[in-house]
């Protein structure tokens, strides 16, 4: 956790330059099983550089994209002003905003994303919320994939996190994501808050890294950002760099699997 208590503070440039999109086919999947199109109201909640209320744009009738770093929402208002989206509102505020009042400006909403962000947030309350506030056969999408540095399964991944631990004592440890089990899985949770037709679907992504994208995904992540290395910071890198010079060419692949957890409303 950074001085100001924001764990993306100072992340903002990384994050939009390294974290790639989830790919066609998991956007297509929200758009689809939603019905967007030209007079959907869609929220994406803890929206980052845009990443997911972006390409959602083009196929929803508005967007509010929110998220609580300022640097972030202007990373997202980039993003849509360089794909030519006039649709994308973008406002500052965390999902605690949203439960104090702000809803009330947004509602009815058709549907609600929430991409890599759910875990920052205060998850039931959060979507019970949302529930409340969106209109039958609305719903909730949270898209998520692996997050490498950690979890991911192939060995120049494992090799960067062993650079990246010799600086950064605090980093987490690596797991398996097929070997956890979580106490509350988000899809039980979507039904005990009243969200009907919980499905997850997952995708598989081919994506390629360029060295320098990898060293600023590294410095992307809330536990490994620039500020975590100190002075160490261009030491770090270069031995980032190093290391997976040793294992092969650029760019390096990676088989990610994307997965979309969604559920519908009815108040009938
Ligand atoms: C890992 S990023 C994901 C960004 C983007 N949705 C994506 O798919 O790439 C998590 C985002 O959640 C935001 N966030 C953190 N705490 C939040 C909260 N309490 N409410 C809403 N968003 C939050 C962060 O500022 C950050 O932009």
């Amino acid at each position: 956790m950074t001085e100001s208590g924001d764990p993306f503070a100072g992340t903002a440039a990384a994050y939009a330059h390294s974290r790639p999109g989830y790919g066609h086919e998991a956007i297509g999947h929200v758009a689809d099983r939603f019905d967007l199109d030209a007079h959907t109201r869609l929220l994406d909640l803890g929206c980052g550089a845009g990443q997911l209320a972006v390409p959602l744009a083009a196929r929803a009738g508005s967007v509010v994209a929110m998220d609580p770093n300022e640097a972030m929402c202007r990373a997202t208002r980039e993003r849509a002003s360089r794909a030519g989206r006039s649709n994308v509102e973008i406002v500052l505020g965390s999902d605690a905003d949203l439960r104090g009042g702000m809803i009330d400006d947004l509602t009815p909403l058709d549907l609600t994303t929430m991409g890599r962000s759910l875990h920052w947030m205060d998850e039931r309350a959060t979507l019970e919320c949302l529930r409340e506030h969106t209109r039958s056969a609305g719903g909730v999408a949270i898209v998520d994939d692996v997050e490498w540095l950690t979890a991911g399964d192939e060995p120049w991944m494992a090799a960067v996190y062993d650079v990246v631990a010799e600086y950064v004592a605090t980093l987490p440890e690596r797991y398996d994501p097929d070997a956890v089990e979580y106490d509350d899985p988000w899809d039980e949770l979507l039904t005990e808050c009243g969200f009907q037709d919980v499905e997850t679907v997952a995708f598989t992504v081919e994506r390629e890294w360029p060295i320098e994208q990898i060293v600023e995904y590294v410095l992307s992540l809330s536990f490994a950002s620039s500020d975590r290395f100190g002075d160490d910071l261009d030491s770090a890198t270069n031995a980032i760099d190093r290391r997976l010079r040793t294992l092969g060419d650029e760019p390096f692949e990676q088989h990610a699997r994307v997965s979309v957890l969604s559920g519908r409303v009815s108040h009938s």
